[in-house]
């Protein structure tokens, strides 16, 4: 205890000891909240803000990250957590740990390799890695480098070249197909407008034509189909063999819809708060998605996952494993593919030390009854 005169009980240590093992060992990452302050210090202020902004005021992207803090645990005790396993089963293989990359726009902003340094950390780690339509890697070389992967499609307007597209991520050997449904047009960052963030020169889109892109800020969405709806779902499952995961689900009612159309799983998500802003956070859509879903399928979850206890909540609330977002990109900024690759055993080890310590031998043990609500 530090009194008003500045002593410290130290317990027979000596108070320079004492001092020298609380100090923080340099600036290193020890938890994904940390790297973001590390990729802000690096990248051109535009790109940082791009990684890290949301829509309008930034309500949902803040409340994605409080959400998780308006719960408290109620761990079980008398358990043997020795030889617990935190693998899960998705879409049909198992995953050492319950959590996957979201896809992300433009990892080459963040470092030289982009989206082959992230797909090399997953592939030494077991772990699947998600590429976006709008990403700047192949689909092809993405599949090359041995990571399980998904391909998340934005539909562009020409249904042609959507069919194009999901034909070769089934051939390049990706596993399953994300469809994002919650961006048919995109939300308002109001950091980029500030920013004026464009694509930079030497950072192109490697799976769509660039000159086919109108709109000078980001994704170009005048490619982009405006409308996606029911019907392009149902298009999208019948065109593919893989299995579709619809990502950007909040409500129930749409939950159950997409799955009678035909999807493998759905991902709760608000897009990081990038899409509506106030939209509710996606752990507190959970509860209501997994009583409708109620065992059907798969449910994942994305949006503010920043700690293993974020990931045992989202398993307790009722999703088989979550989506990790921009704690990616920051840590891809900072180290490259040893930066991601520090982020996920990071992760990897809180969300094994949560489950020991809450009492639970594997993720399926994760219920409701682990968690309270509290407010303020
Ligand atoms: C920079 C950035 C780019 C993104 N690009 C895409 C994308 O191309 N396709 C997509 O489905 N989601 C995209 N997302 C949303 C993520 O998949 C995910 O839903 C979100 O990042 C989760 O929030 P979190 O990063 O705060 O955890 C993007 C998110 C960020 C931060």
């Amino acid at each position: 205890m530090s009194g008003p005169g500045g002593s410290v009980a130290t317990g027979g240590a000596s108070r320079e000891g004492w001092e020298q093992a609380a100090k923080p060992s340099g600036s290193a990452p020890i938890r994904l909240a940390d790297f973001e302050a590390l990729a802000l210090a690096k990248l051109p202020p535009g790109w940082g803000a791009y990684y890290s902004g949301a829509a309008n005021d930034e309500v949902t992207l803040a409340d994605n990250i409080a959400a998780f803090g308006r719960r408290r645990f109620l761990p079980r005790i008398g358990v043997n957590v020795e030889g617990r396993d935190p693998s899960v089963e998705v879409l049909g293989r198992r995953w050492p740990s319950p959590f996957m990359v979201a896809p992300m726009a433009l990892h080459r902003l963040a470092d030289p390799d982009g989206e082959l340094a992230v797909a090399r950390a997953c592939a030494a780690r077991g772990l699947v890695f998600s590429l976006s339509t709008v990403g700047t890697a192949s689909i092809e070389d993405v599949a090359a480098t041995g990571a399980a992967s998904w391909f998340q499609l934005y539909l562009l307007k020409d249904q042609g070249r959507s069919r194009e597209l999901l034909a070769r991520a089934e051939a390049a050997g990706h596993e399953a197909i994300i469809l994002t449904m919650d961006a048919p047009i995109l939300g308002r960052r109001e950091r980029d407008i500030r920013t004026g963030f464009s694509l930079p020169p030497g950072v192109s889109y490697a799976n769509i034509r660039r000159g086919a892109i109108k709109r000078d800020d980001t994704y170009g969405d005048d490619e982009f189909k405006p409308e996606n709806t029911w019907g392009d779902l149902a298009w999208v499952t019948q065109t593919t063999r893989l299995p579709v995961v619809v990502k950007g689900v909040l409500r129930a009612d749409d939950a159950v819809r997409a799955l009678d159309l035909g999807a493998a799983a759905v991902d709760v998500s608000n897009h990081g708060g990038r899409q509506l802003d106030q939209s509710i956070a996606s752990i507190d859509a959970l509860p209501a998605v997994a009583d409708a879903v109620a065992g059907r399928a798969p449910i994942l979850l994305d949006s503010g996952i920043r700690r293993g206890t974020d990931v045992l909540t989202a398993l307790a609330l009722g999703a088989r494993a979550v989506m990790v977002g921009r704690p990616v990109l920051w840590s891809l900024a900072w180290g490259g593919e040893a930066g991601v690759g520090l982020a996920f055993d990071l992760l990897a080890a809180e969300v094994n030390l949560a489950l020991g310590i809450a009492g639970l031998r594997t993720p399926a043990e994760a219920s409701r009854d682990l968690l309270v609500s509290v407010t303020g």
